[in-house]
């Protein structure tokens, strides 16, 4: 497993800090959520990727969190941006396991490095006060795989409903099924109630936390159901490249469904005490060897002590 030096990660965090600006208590990205509670029931099929303890049918309390992944927690709901979808499974003895996932797949960058240059290049110059025009285009001709992330973020800008996008993990997990079989496989979660998207023009007219409101509604109507799916890599796949995406036709295997039941109501106060953390696995799952995963583990523990200590 290749680690990221300590101070690229803490790098990362000050520089999402300063894109953010100041608003204490608040997470530096992801600023603006939603917390829920849902349960979550394994498929049958889980076992034969997993013998992880959430997966082989019970129902397993979880703790989700919708958000947007802007430093602001005031952003307008119309803004094109990534949304996110983490839930935390429950475990026994107080232990739990965590999936992050975002709407797009891949990201902005594939590694921890790159991703410090693409978010120091949107840092103001301390002379004109707006960002160098020429260091985000630049970081771009350079870096196919971002460009490549930005268009297809731009094909799906606003979900209509939290409740009706898909969201990826991203990185690939090894799985150890009830057989001992190990296999590498990714994340996803389907939404039951299909896909649909808004342009920004037409989500830019609705009301500024118009995700809340719409996610409100649907569930006085019934729970907000996602399946959840692993893709399973093949032959000589990436396993280390959150911007390798597999190719659409390899097997993806039913693991489970979740329902969400409601939205916290003591959300604001659950925001801050709640880390979701890729890292958080338990037996049967464990991390690949992509550099993201230990550098994320560190940079939400910094980013929780700020937010912990009012700043
Ligand atoms: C080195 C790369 C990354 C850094 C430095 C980073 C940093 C952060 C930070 C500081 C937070 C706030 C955590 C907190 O205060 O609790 C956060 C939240 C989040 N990140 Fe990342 N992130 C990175 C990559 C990724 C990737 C690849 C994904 C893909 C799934 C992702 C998904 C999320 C999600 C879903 C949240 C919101 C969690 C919540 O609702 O509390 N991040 N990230």
């Amino acid at each position: 497993m290749s680690t990221t030096a300590p101070t690229v990660v803490a790098q990362l965090v000050e520089t999402m800090r300063a894109l953010a600006g100041p608003h204490p208590g608040f997470r530096p990205v992801h600023a603006k959520g939603l917390v829920c509670a849902g349960t979550f029931r394994g498929a049958a099929q889980a076992r034969s990727v997993s013998r992880a303890w959430h997966l082989p049918g019970q129902p397993v309390p979880t703790v989700i969190r919708f958000s947007n992944s802007s430093g602001n927690p005031d952003v307008h709901d119309g803004v094109a941006n990534a949304r996110a979808l983490a839930v935390k499974f429950q475990l026994p003895e107080g232990k739990h396991a965590d999936i992050l996932a975002l709407a797009i797949e891949g990201f902005p960058a594939r590694t921890p490095e790159a991703f410090l240059e693409f978010l120091q290049a949107q840092l103001p110059d301390p002379a004109t006060g707006k960002p160098a025009p020429e260091a985000l285009s630049r970081f771009l001709d350079a870096h196919a795989d971002t460009r490549a992330f930005l268009e297809r973020l731009a094909q799906k800008p606003v979900p209509a409903s939290y409740g009706q996008t898909s969201y990826y993990a991203e990185h690939a997990f090894l799985f150890t099924a009830a057989d001992g079989t190990r296999r590498f496989g990714r994340y996803r979660w389907i939404p039951e109630a299909g896909e649909a998207f808004l342009s920004p023009d037409s989500a830019s007219q609705r009301s500024a936390n118009f995700l809340r409101e719409e996610l409100e509604n649907r569930l006085h109507k019934g729970p907000v159901v996602f399946r959840l799916l692993l893709q399973v890599a093949g032959e000589g796949d990436a396993t280390d490249d959150v911007n390798a995406l597999w190719p659409a036709d390899r097997p993806l295997v039913e693991l489970g469904r979740l329902e969400v039941t409601g939205i916290s109501p003591t959300g604001a106060a659950d925001e801050r005490r709640l880390v979701f953390d890729p890292t958080n696995l338990t037996d049967g799952i464990e991390l690949s060897g992509d550099p993201f995963l230990l550098a994320r583990s560190a940079a939400y523990s910094i980013s929780y002590d700020h937010r912990s200590k009012g700043e």
